[in-house]
């Protein structure tokens, strides 16, 4: 398979380049609520700056309709961020391709920067439109995507236009890949993965391909209770998907016959309701009662799982233990990301999504090895399947 070439191995002074970067951020009144993503861009973005390089920036923003401006989709905030964090100015497009993009992308001087309005306000960016890929390239000399976080979409911006000019990967798109193919294809042993989330059909590829990498699989979130079915057990008014009960026997096998521990809930915190003031207990996966919902695991087994992540020379995690962003629903995450900053020997990533924002939440990002940008991109890219905007780039 032909390798990705990289920006490193490249001096881009004097060339427009364009690069697909993944600003799809979260704006709370109309300013950037979380940064991460920006700032993880900046090694590209100032590398190619110090080149000289004329940088135009593309990016989607949440899923507009497709049909033209949508003011709550506008990168604009995006654009003003980046401009904070590089202390110099960036030039802002009110388009993609149109007359605006054109202009400004010709005005710009070596080592200025544009930042193009939401590629997703143009269908056709989804659709890999061949003709809207070509207005893209015509933009630039070169093209760099360091948007792993979408690198697992086929689109104009991360597949079409790719074929069209000389291609890169970015710092970031490169760093992600090699990280965490680099875990799966050699982890250090023993490999603990812990995989939370409320359901197994989401899953259940991700589970898949751990056990056939993984020395333990950590299981937590709703779709533990699809598998307390699987066990037999009676799981009360908590979410499950019973059509998934075989399927998750069939991974219970699984785990067997490759000697890999798969770790389940003992004990489990469960409510009437999901609220915060609710009146919460912990009670045994053999007594769930019959009107109560299993909202996070219990202490015993946040404990085991504690354990087990102290014994680990590598961790993957994604997804929450329970609805953490609830107080009495917290602990089992919380716990759980305590145990995998504590192991401070062990190789850590945090795939992506909601357990980044739990790892947040209890100010532990600073202790992982590695974080995620992509949540979709690195469960795709667990699952063993080559991600099109990587691809592309051979
Ligand atoms: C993400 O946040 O997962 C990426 O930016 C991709 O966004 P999408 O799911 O709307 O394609």
């Amino acid at each position: 398979m032909a390798a990705i070439k990289s920006i490193s191995d490249v001096d881009l002074g004097g060339k427009t380049v364009l690069v697909r970067v993944d600003f799809n951020v979260p704006l709370v009144d109309g300013q950037v609520a979380d940064d991460t993503r920006i700032r993880a861009a900046l090694p590209t973005i100032q590398k190619l700056v110090d080149d000289g390089a004329k940088v135009i920036l593309m990016s989607h923003l949440g899923r507009p309709k497709g049909s033209g401006y949508e003011a709550d989709f506008s990168l604009a905030p995006a654009a003003e961020r980046l401009s904070e964090l590089l202390g110099t100015p960036v030039a802002f497009a009110s388009d993609t391709v149109g007359e605006d993009a054109q202009a400004r992308a010709t005005s710009l001087a070596s080592g200025e920067v544009l930042v193009l309005e939401n590629l997703r306000f143009d269908a056709r960016e989804k659709a890999n439109d061949p003709a809207f890929s070509q207005q893209l390239a015509d933009l630039a000399d070169v093209y760099v995507n360091d948007a792993f976080g979408t690198a697992h979409r086929a689109h104009a911006s991360t597949a079409g236009v790719a074929a069209l000019l000389p291609a890169f990967a970015g710092y970031l798109m490169q760093r992600e890949v090699d990280t965490i193919t680099g875990m799966l294809d050699h982890p250090k042993r023993p490999f603990v993965a812990i995989l939370g989330g409320s359901k197994v059909s989401d899953k259940i590829k991700v589970i898949d391909a751990l056990l056939d990498k993984a020395d333990t699989l950590i299981i937590g979130g709703a779709m533990c209770f699809t598998f307390l079915l699987a066990q037999g057990k009676d799981v009360g008014a908590s979410l499950k998907e019973d059509d998934w009960v075989d399927r998750a026997r069939q991974m219970m096998d699984k785990a067997n016959a490759r000697g890999v521990d798969l770790l389940l809930p003992t004990d489990v915190v469960v409510a009437l309701s999901i609220s915060e003031d609710v009146s919460a207990q912990v009670v045994s996966v053999d007594a769930i009662p019959s009107d109560m919902m299993g909202l996070d695991i219990g202490p015993a087994t946040a404990a085991r799982y504690a354990d087990a992540i102290a014994g680990a020379a590598s961790v993957f995690w994604n997804g929450p233990m329970g609805v953490f962003e609830m107080e009495p629903f917290a602990k089992g995450t919380e716990a759980v990301a305590v145990a995998v900053a504590d192991n401070a020997a062990a190789d850590t990533i945090i795939g992506g999504g909601d357990s980044v924002a739990a790892v947040n939440k209890f100010d532990l990002a600073d202790k992982m090895t590695f974080i995620s940008t992509g949540g979709g991109a690195s469960m795709e890219l667990v699952q063993g399947e080559q991600l099109p905007g990587v691809e592309a780039l051979r």
